[in-house]
């Protein structure tokens, strides 16, 4: 079978083990799963009263999400034709790769953000020049240094997942000041909802001036709906015109633009989550802090360690004790739960990080 050579260099998604399995294989009756960056207090309950109310299944949907084109659009204060709707922000991903990176472009991103960026620009077998991470930021002087002619595409992951890390709204402007016109800078702002730093990018505002910004934002995260994949990006119309010929006729379902729009009607939901993230994020910085684990500042729901201890033993002491966080590279994102839940996993970081205690490995 002749498929495009660069696949063999890749690996499909793995998503872990199911909650059921580990469940049975660990003999447990708890599993919290933290490693995902679900939103832990589910969504509004504005959303399942609003799908209730879908009783035809035998017609697609509205290609266009004309509706929630149109609320989203008066909130976000941009045109209606500003907007684009994906199958959640991977697809977004997969889009924009799709039409804009080639043999003879290549994207700029940062070396530690999130892995899809790089996926596709694999399967679009274009150059990735990925540039460090400084102190776990993105380095948009670097960044901007690398960007040459052939720069179709630069991604900056704001804030960055797995650090949690952010580039404020100076460093971004001065990083656009610099970049050619023609090179697209995609902002994927997927936890945007949870952010409170105040010199946080003006994402609309920046996009007004700059005509080569384009801002990613999803359901997923702060307004809890991950189960239903939609996203979206803000940009100009001129380029949205030429990305939606990429997207396919009927990517988001019925359920996913009701859902989206009975979520954007209750912002009450959102802001309490982000407030009991914040305070929970504080639980956490004292812990670190007290015991001197070295963290990222996050301005997500989830934050990011780089403890001394080999990362895959943590995680399989923290999974025997019923908590599945994400191991990645030299350290480990941990999704922000609830408070007990948070309660709970600082208590056994503390038993494995600080105490010392003995690890069962698991395989
Ligand atoms: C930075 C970032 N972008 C995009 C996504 C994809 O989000 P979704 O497809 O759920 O909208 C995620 C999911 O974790 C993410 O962390």
């Amino acid at each position: 079978m002749n498929v495009k050579k660069q696949l063999l260099s890749l690996k499909a998604y793995d998503p872990g083990k199911s909650i059921d399995n580990v469940k049975k294989e660990l003999g447990l009756t708890k599993i919290v799963n933290l490693a995902s960056n679900e939103n832990p207090y589910g969504c509004s309950s504005k959303v399942s009263e609003a799908i209730q109310s879908i009783a035809h299944y035998a017609h697609y949907p509205d290609s266009r999400a004309e509706d929630l084109r149109r609320t989203l659009a008066g909130r976000l204060n941009v045109k209606e034709s500003q907007l684009l709707f994906s199958s959640g922000l991977d697809e977004m991903i997969q889009m924009i790769s799709r039409c804009l990176l080639t043999a003879e472009t290549n994207v700029v991103m940062a070396d530690f953000t999130f892995p899809q960026f790089r996926h596709h620009a694999v399967i679009e077998n274009t150059e990735i020049k990925a540039v460090p991470l400084k102190e776990g930021r993105h380095d948009l002087e670097h960044m901007q240094q690398v960007v040459d002619e052939n720069t179709s595409l630069v991604w900056i992951c704001n804030p960055n997942n797995p650090t949690g890390t952010y580039s404020s709204e100076r460093e971004l402007r001065s990083f656009l000041e610099k970049v050619p016109n023609e090179t697209l800078v995609v902002l994927d702002e997927a936890y945007y909802e949870y952010v409170t730093a105040e010199d946080f990018p003006d994402a609309m505002k920046l996009m007004r001036e700059y005509e080569n910004l384009l801002v990613l934002r999803t359901f997923s995260k702060g307004y809890g709906l991950a189960a239903f994949r939609i996203g979206y990006a803000i940009g100009q119309e001129k380029l949205l015109e030429k990305l939606d010929i990429g997207r396919l006729p009927f990517n988001t379902s019925k359920f996913a633009q009701i859902a989206a729009q009975a979520a954007i009607d209750d912002p009450s939901f959102v802001e309490e989550c982000v407030v009991k993230n914040k305070e929970a994020l504080q639980q956490f910085y004292l812990f670190f802090n007290k015991y001197r684990i070295p963290y990222y500042p996050s301005q997500g729901n989830f934050v990011y360690i780089e403890p001394e201890m080999d990362n895959d033993l943590v995680f399989h002491f923290l999974l025997q004790k019923g908590y599945i966080v994400r191991p990645i590279k030299n350290g480990i994102r941990i999704t922000i739960g609830k408070k007990e839940e948070n309660a709970e996993i600082i208590a056994l970081m503390k038993e494995i990080l600080v105490d010392g205690a003995a690890i069962k490995r698991t395989s």
